[in-house]
């Protein structure tokens, strides 16, 4: 993985070039997991690859993918979790809950997970198949009143499954100062996009918005095994308001 550049934010159009995963955290350069090795996230049951499809047929717009992420993006994705301690996570957009798999793969007894899904039927879906998730029907744009109402003044962190490319940059900024808002100085964000979306417009806006909200923007080498192939962003210590 490797931190943005102040040169490269304005022209990110050199993304899938992405350099080996040296990275900056917490002020000690070191590697970050990229394709972790072999973790037992749970492979996608026949159910979930419904349930994800109907989705997809049923709301394109909100969906914006074609599968589920794999369990070595997961897992990637999942790295910002905290394994020991009592954390409280948060998962926007779980979809059918392959990244939640590996979310719950880490989390230790006594954590939170709290898991934010806009559409009700899959939130239905992952109450019936994941009954360890706090599973809150709810849009991302509201994420501080929805933790506000479970007495969740800040969580440790927030990954994000959430189709950024669908969105407007009004509702990226949105959605983005609420995570910042949410993880507060010590938390931290992971999210991930389609390697072949680099390019694109919204696609660049969003990572130079992820440099305007955090202090810290790492991202990591492509992930070939995931449909299609993705990379993730990790972000820390949200810059002031
Ligand atoms: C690309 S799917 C990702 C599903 C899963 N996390 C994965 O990686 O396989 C996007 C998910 O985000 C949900 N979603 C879209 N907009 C949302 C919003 N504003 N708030 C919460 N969830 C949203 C969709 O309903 C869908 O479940």
């Amino acid at each position: 993985m490797r931190t943005l550049g102040p040169d490269e934010e304005d022209d990110l159009t050199a993304e899938p070039a992405l350099p080996a995963p040296s990275t900056r955290v917490g002020g000690v350069a070191g590697r970050l997991p990229t394709c972790p090795a072999a973790s037992p996230a749970a492979p996608l049951t026949s159910g979930a690859r419904r349930a994800f499809l109907a989705a997809a047929v049923r709301s394109p717009g909100q969906i914006g993918a074609v599968a589920p992420s794999s369990p070595r993006l997961a897992d990637l994705l999942a790295s910002v979790v905290p394994t020991h301690g009592t954390p409280t996570v948060v998962e926007l957009g779980p979809g059918t809950g392959s990244v939640s798999a590996a979310i719950a793969d880490r989390l230790p007894a006594g954590a939170r997970h709290l898991a934010v899904e806009l559409d009700p039927r899959l939130a239905a879906y992952l109450r019936r198949t994941r009954p360890e998730l706090e599973v809150v029907d709810g849009d991302a744009e509201h994420l501080t009143g929805l933790l506000a109402t479970r007495a969740v003044p800040e969580v440790d962190a927030v990954v994000s499954g959430l189709p950024w490319s669908l969105f407007g940059g009004a509702t990226q900024r949105r959605i983005l100062d609420q995570v910042a808002s949410a993880i507060g100085p010590t938390g931290a964000f992971a999210t991930f996009a389609y390697t072949h979306t680099a390019p694109m417009t919204t696609a660049r806006r969003f990572r130079r918005l992820l440099s305007e909200v955090f202090d810290e923007v790492v991202v990591s080498r492509t992930v070939w095994r995931n449909l299609p192939p993705a990379y993730a962003y990790v972000c820390r210590r949200p810059r002031p308001a």
